[in-house]
């Protein structure tokens, strides 16, 4: 009796010690969320995301350099918004309605895997 109660409250405990750590930590699959980037983002952001493609020496503003704190101090809730609704009066384009959710995710989480 004593010991089923024990086990229930170290489960209890090794949930509420690991929930942190599984919010924190982006879910998505970052090597999809590559293959989704090298076909729809490196063209402007370059093959490493850091912003050196050919086209940004035709682009202003330039396109940002993923990997820079500017962007990586984003939540992934303000990259998803810049994703889906584009930046205007820049070359940063709307991609509303081309991925699914599961593919934004897997885009954003190889986004936070490129931080320099
Ligand atoms: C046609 C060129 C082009 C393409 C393609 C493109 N971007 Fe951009 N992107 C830009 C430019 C230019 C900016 C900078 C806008 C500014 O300075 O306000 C930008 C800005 C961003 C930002 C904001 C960075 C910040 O911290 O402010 C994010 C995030 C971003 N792009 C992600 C993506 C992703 C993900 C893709 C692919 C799905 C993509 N971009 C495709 C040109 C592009």
């Amino acid at each position: 009796m004593l010991g089923t109660k024990v086990f229930s409250l170290m489960a209890v405990l090794t949930v509420v010690s690991v929930s942190p750590v599984t919010i924190a930590a982006p879910s998505g699959n970052p090597e999809s969320g590559r293959k989704i980037y090298l076909e729809s983002c490196q063209s402007c952001h370059g093959p490493t995301g850091k912003g050196d493609s050919d086209m940004a020496l035709y682009l202003t503003p330039p396109p940002s350099d993923l990997s820079a704190k500017p962007t990586q101090a984003k939540t992934d809730a303000e990259l998803r918004t810049i994703i889906l609704q584009g930046r205007p009066g820049t070359a940063m384009a709307s991609f509303y309605g081309a991925f699914e959710e599961a593919q934004l995710n897997d885009l954003i989480t190889y986004i936070r895997s490129i931080k320099s």
